[in-house]
């Protein structure tokens, strides 16, 4: 894109320093204003980077000298902040999930279809080697055809540790919203899209108490379930079971394991960049390592939105809005299964995003995502 693409970002909270981190000095962007309901907190981060101003969100949206509009807030104000960055003719890159709500993605993609402009979204630790290599290996042919998957993702709550924890109670929120679009952006590198869905979802409590931070000891309401479980059939007939729930302690699962005719894949957190996978093939007696072979190397979060504006028309983006679209749309399903009862089929479909070629950090850092 010529000059360094420029980033206004929205939503200046917990995560927003892990994409500081990876954006601030990276010579394909250059982030030129910031903004946050709670100025205090965009004023603060003006005051640490030379050259970014502090704006309103209304005049970031609107600046001239926004390319793309990065969405850092609260899945409750992701619709709203992006239907604005899409009305100014601004790209729109956000956190996860795409909208707290099925029916506003749909009109947030429409929206930018409409003016012309591109959608990303959160996951990118999917783009790492982690999911990558174990993506290759099933592509590679290492396990035979895969038949099935688990995926389970347990934890006691991130109020324990979040200063202000109330969104993942919230609709938006709850470890499905919140985690699942890890589990699910990986399922559909692995295994491709789902055509359908089974649900069931409970709740152990309706209050959490605030574990750290100012807040620590106040008491906030459980708005949304909990504790999701359910079934997944992929396109091309593969069934994942899916659990995520912030009901449980610990587990020893392995975050998502895929097996095979010839063999049985374990596939690292997906809330991370990286992490071993490993293999048992059906004659051997023990598990192997295999040697990272995909994926964008010690990843970090925001390299989906390098890979985003790389993409610049000559390849989809993979960490897109269509993706999320997707797997907002199989969480929502998930929901609404174990509401009525019933198995849903989905609406939205995706392709499996380009896989990502074995990029050195030097390279993805230096400028060239692939
Ligand atoms: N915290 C994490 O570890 C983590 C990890 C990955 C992804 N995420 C995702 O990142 C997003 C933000 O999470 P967080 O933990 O940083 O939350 P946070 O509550 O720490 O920060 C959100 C920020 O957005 C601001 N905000 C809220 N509504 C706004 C609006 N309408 N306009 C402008 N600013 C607004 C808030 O004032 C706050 O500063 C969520 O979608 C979450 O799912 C968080």
């Amino acid at each position: 894109m010529g000059d360094a693409h420029r980033i206004g970002v929205v939503g200046l909270g917990v995560i927003s320093r892990a994409y500081l981190d990876t954006l601030v000095g990276h010579p394909a962007v250059r982030i030129t204003a910031v903004a946050d309901l709670d100025a205090s907190r965009s004023a603060a981060v003006a005051a640490e980077l030379p050259g970014v101003e502090a704006l309103t969100v209304e005049e970031l949206l609107s600046s001239p000298d926004v390319d793309t509009v990065l969405n850092l807030t609260v899945p409750a104000a992701h619709a709203e902040i992006a239907l604005g960055a899409i009305g100014h003719g601004k790209n729109l890159y956000g956190e996860k999930p795409l909208t707290a709500d099925l029916l506003d993605a749909h009109v947030v993609l429409e929206a930018a279809a409409k003016a012309g402009v591109g959608v990303g979204c959160a996951p990118d630790t999917v783009l790492g080697t982690g999911i990558q290599t174990a993506r290759a290996a099933v592509e590679a042919g290492s396990i035979g055809r895969p038949l099935f998957a688990t995926a389970v993702m347990v934890t006691p709550g991130h109020e324990r540790w979040h200063p202000h924890p109330d969104f993942y109670y919230t609709a938006g929120g709850g470890p499905l919203l919140d985690m699942g679009p890890y589990y699910l952006a990986s399922l559909v590198h692995l295994l491709g899209p789902v055509r359908a869905v089974i649900g069931a979802a409970g709740r152990l409590r309706a209050e959490r108490v605030i574990g750290s931070g100012p807040r620590a000891g106040e008491r906030i309401p459980v708005e949304v379930d909990s504790h999701v479980s359910g079934v997944l059939e992929h396109s091309g007939g593969t069934l994942t079971t899916i659990t995520t729930s912030f009901d449980g302690v610990a587990t020893t699962a392995a975050p998502i394991e895929v097996h095979g005719e010839a063999g049985t894949l374990m596939v690292p957190d997906p809330n991370g960049f990286d992490g071993e996978v490993r293999l048992h093939e059906l004659d051997d007696t023990r598990w192997r390592t295999l040697p990272s072979s995909a994926g964008y190397v010690d990843g970090a979060r925001g390299v989906g939105l390098l890979d985003f504006i790389a993409a610049d028309g000559h390849r989809p983006p993979r960490a897109s809005g269509d993706l999320a679209l997707h797997v907002l749309e199989t969480m929502s399903a998930l929901l609404r299964s174990s509401a009525e009862g019933r198995r849903i089929e989905l609406t939205t479909s995706a392709e499996q995003p380009v896989p990502v070629p074995l990029t050195a950090a030097e390279d993805w850092r230096g400028g060239s995502a692939h």
